[in-house]
């Protein structure tokens, strides 16, 4: 039994039971590339309208993310009429959402997408529009009636007290439903932010993904400091995520002007291993190909979506040194592993790390470099691991055990399992058992 309780972790509770997000979400959303711009005169191409949604939806399918995984396509805020209507109901803005929501709705679910949306908890959204509160059921049934699949619920302008109640509240009116509507409870970010702990418990309950902390902007900064947040506090987060329930640090920044191709990689190797939500916030006619690259890479993708959805940690933080290794386990059991420079300055440095640093189990690997850059190797159960990486840069790595013979590291697809003892005394191995 207790064997069973450790495999099952934490599905034991009783997460929100939508049968959704079994694996992070994936998809488009517009808050980080287009904030609230609602001047189509002056910005035709960029304003929140459903011309957006609707070349974004084109794009999404026609240049092979949708086939990638990204399959949810969200509006965020600013999409509202400043006011109800006289029946109290939400009204999208009339000039720029002229076919209304159901209709954009309908669009979406044609290109085989899923529609999302943002609202917020409180009396206002972030961004001064029509927030829920007060207003739960009728907005719970307007979204759905326009086939809302998931919905983001914003905390601004509600307190603490409110939120407690009213996140798990509107859940279960989602749930009641009957139309599977993915939920994300900003939640925490307006606890976490004034040293109130959040029960994670109660929202991996209620929520399938939770942003946890300060938004993302587009920098470097913003990124590592997100990061730095994350691996600071993995211990309390990381046992809360899992299939139906995921930590959430915010939208994908890659293809867009602040970061390098290197620091874009980074993001993307540390979102796999953190088992985030991949939520792309850019102008997809404008990505460079080599962004989109990193977006479509399939082998991180995977690592991201596996199944066992295990968050990883950051196993290894030498500050004075600017490296951090981010570890995550797989399914598979082999372990992809980010090594990441945050130095600013300097050229590429060789490093070299044992297996205890990266906490991998001392076996032999066939080491796959996930960013495609290196050749196959093969690292020895004794040997240190030895890459060069670019300053705010990533070097991405799966670590493949292989058994003890020349044959097992030369034939990648086949090799064997017979030889390896996994050591389960790793705190990657351990599951948490939340109750
Ligand atoms: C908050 C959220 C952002 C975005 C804006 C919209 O700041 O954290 O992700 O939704 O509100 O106003």
């Amino acid at each position: 039994m207790l064997r069973l309780l450790l495999i099952c972790g934490v599905s034991l509770t009783q997460a929100l039971d939508n049968g959704l997000a079994l694996t992070p979400p994936m998809g488009w959303l517009t808050w980080q590339r287009y904030r609230c711009l609602t001047d189509c005169t002056t910005y035709p191409d960029e304003c929140i309208s459903e011309k957006l949604i609707k070349r974004t939806a084109d794009m999404l399918v026609d240049e092979g993310y949708l086939e990638a995984g990204y399959d949810y396509i969200g509006i965020d805020d600013c999409w509202m009429e400043k006011n109800r209507s006289a029946s109290g109901k939400l009204v999208p803005d009339r000039e720029r959402f002229p076919s209304g929501m159901k209709m954009l709705g309908k669009y979406v679910h044609s290109k085989g997408l899923k529609f999302g949306i943002y609202q917020d908890y409180g009396t206002k959204t972030c961004a001064g529009y029509p927030g829920v509160m007060g207003h739960e059921q009728t907005d719970v049934d307007t979204l759905v009636s326009w086939g809302v699949d998931y919905i983001k619920l914003d905390g601004c302008y509600s307190k603490p007290e409110e939120m407690k109640t009213g996140y798990p509240d509107f859940g279960r009116m989602l749930n009641k439903t009957g139309r599977p509507v993915l939920y994300s409870c900003s939640w925490p970010a307006y606890l976490e932010p004034d040293s109130i702990l959040p029960n994670y418990t109660v929202i991996a309950e209620n929520c399938n993904l939770w942003r946890n902390w300060d938004d993302i902007e587009d920098s470097w900064q913003s990124l590592l400091g997100i990061m730095n947040w994350f691996g600071d506090n993995q211990e309390r987060l990381a046992p809360f995520a899992g299939p139906g329930h995921w930590n959430d640090p915010d939208m994908l920044l890659v293809g867009n002007y602040g970061l390098s191709l290197d620091q874009a990689r980074v993001q993307m190797a540390v979102w796999a291993v953190l088992a985030a939500p991949l939520l792309i916030s850019a102008d997809l006619a404008r990505m460079r190909p080599e962004f989109k690259e990193i977006l479509l890479n399939r082998d991180i993708i995977a690592v991201n979506q596996d199944p066992l959805g295990k968050q990883g940690l950051r196993v290894y933080n030498d500050s004075k040194h600017h490296r951090q290794i981010w570890t995550r386990k797989l399914s598979d059991n082999s372990y992809a592993v980010a090594f990441v420079s945050t130095r600013v300055d300097g050229v590429p440095y060789a490093v070299s790390f044992s297996h205890g640093d990266m906490k991998i189990p001392a076996q032999n690997y066939r080491v796959q470099d996930l960013y495609n850059e290196e050749e196959d190797r093969k690292l020895g159960a004794d040997e240190t691991f030895t890459t060069r990486i670019n300053p705010t840069g990533v070097k991405f790595f799966k670590f493949i055990p292989v058994g003890q013979s020349e044959e097992d590291f030369k034939d990648p697809e086949e090799h064997t399992l017979k030889n390896v003892n996994f050591n389960t005394d790793n705190d990657l191995d351990k599951t948490v058992v939340v109750v």
